[in-house]
């Protein structure tokens, strides 16, 4: 092939997986102050996980010489709203939020630009609005990983008798996660392999809906069910609740995502079967780096593209890990997440 003609495919193969993110104007940082000031707008503080992104992100991002300053919404959309208007106020060089509600938030982000602050979604996908930049793990991907784990565990003969327990319907990530688990399920369910006898959605992620779930599933149907597809640990602890109250826990097996301390124990003990690790250092600590650049107005090229309703937003998408009883030592003891006396008490 003609060398000109490669260079142009090539280039133009570039432009389609390489997105440029420009900062927006404002008033840009380092001429008024020496440290960068970073707003950190959280959902909730409530389950394990966000605390330790809020710690990790904010230890990075001070040791990047940036300050910080974090509010949590306690699972209240009005809540966050009021947050973001407070850091505005504050005048944050870039926001960062991990929205409660995917829609609802999209109004932050519109205040945020008109007053010239550029915004980085973390973790989790703010949609309908114009997005300067997503930071998450690979969250079809987790629903496939769970997903898995249950379809190399359907029994030799016969069908896997499924309880599935969704999300909160206004995280976006829950979908994503439930159409990774349907990438999987979706062919073993018509070949009659895997059948679904219950489902719903656990509102905001409470382990305590999860396990109003679990008490209607088995009300429903008895306790002749095989795998709970609980999809994160809060609600998988939720569900266990209820099937240890059955005399059912580790009977059944039980998905997660988080590798939560308490998920982790039950792993090791035998009343959870896995569950999805998604190393926190790594998405705080490269979520300081791009906040920080996006306070300094510096470009960033993020390798993936995700479409929010609205437009593509550049996105930089993490690795994961399924987690069992066999590699918890191999995986996040390994990587130091978790201490071994703690896990295995
Ligand atoms: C996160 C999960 C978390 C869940 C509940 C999701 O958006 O990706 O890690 O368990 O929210 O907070």
């Amino acid at each position: 092939m003609h060398v000109r003609i490669l260079l142009v495919l090539v280039s133009c193969a570039l432009s389609v997986i390489t997105g440029l993110v420009i900062a927006r104007g404002g008033v840009g940082v380092t001429a008024a102050r020496q440290r960068p000031l970073i707003g950190l707008s959280m959902d909730t503080l409530k389950e394990e996980r966000w605390q330790i992104d809020r710690d990790l992100f904010t230890a990075a991002a001070q040791a990047a010489g940036a300050d910080v300053l974090v509010q949590s919404a306690n699972s209240n959309d009005v809540v966050q709203l009021q947050n973001i208007e407070s850091l505005i106020t504050q005048k944050v060089d870039v926001l960062v939020i991990i929205p409660k509600d995917a829609a609802a938030m999209a109004k932050g982000v519109e205040l945020a630009h008109q007053a010239g602050i550029p915004v980085l979604s973390y973790d989790r996908l703010i949609t309908g609005c114009d997005l300067d930049l997503y930071l998450t793990f690979d969250n079809v991907k987790v629903g496939e990983l769970q997903a898995k784990f249950l379809a190399d565990r359907i029994p030799q003969s016969g069908k896997l008798r499924l309880i599935r327990i969704y999300g909160a319907k206004t995280d976006n990530n829950a979908k994503l996660f439930k159409q990774g688990q349907d990438n999987i399920l979706q062919p073993l369910i018509a070949a009659g392999k895997v059948e679904v006898i219950f489902e719903d959605w656990a509102e905001d992620w409470k382990p305590e809906n999860a396990k109003k779930i679990t008490n209607a599933a088995i009300t429903k149907i008895g306790p002749n069910f095989d795998a709970i597809l609980a999809s994160n640990d809060g609600t998988a602890g939720g569900a266990i609740q209820a099937l240890t109250e059955e005399g059912l826990a580790g009977k059944i097996i039980v998905t997660g995502q988080d590798a939560d301390l308490a998920a982790c124990q039950r792993i090791a003990q035998g009343t959870q079967a896995m569950t999805v690790y998604k190393p926190i250092q790594s998405i705080a600590t490269k979520a300081a780096d791009l906040a920080l650049k996006l306070a300094r107005r510096q470009p960033i090229v993020a390798r993936d593209a995700v479409s929010n309703g609205k437009t593509d937003v550049p996105s930089v998408l993490l690795e994961i890990t399924s987690v069992t009883k066999e590699n918890l030592r191999d995986t996040v003891i390994k990587d130091g997440f978790r201490k071994e006396s703690d896990v295995f008490q």
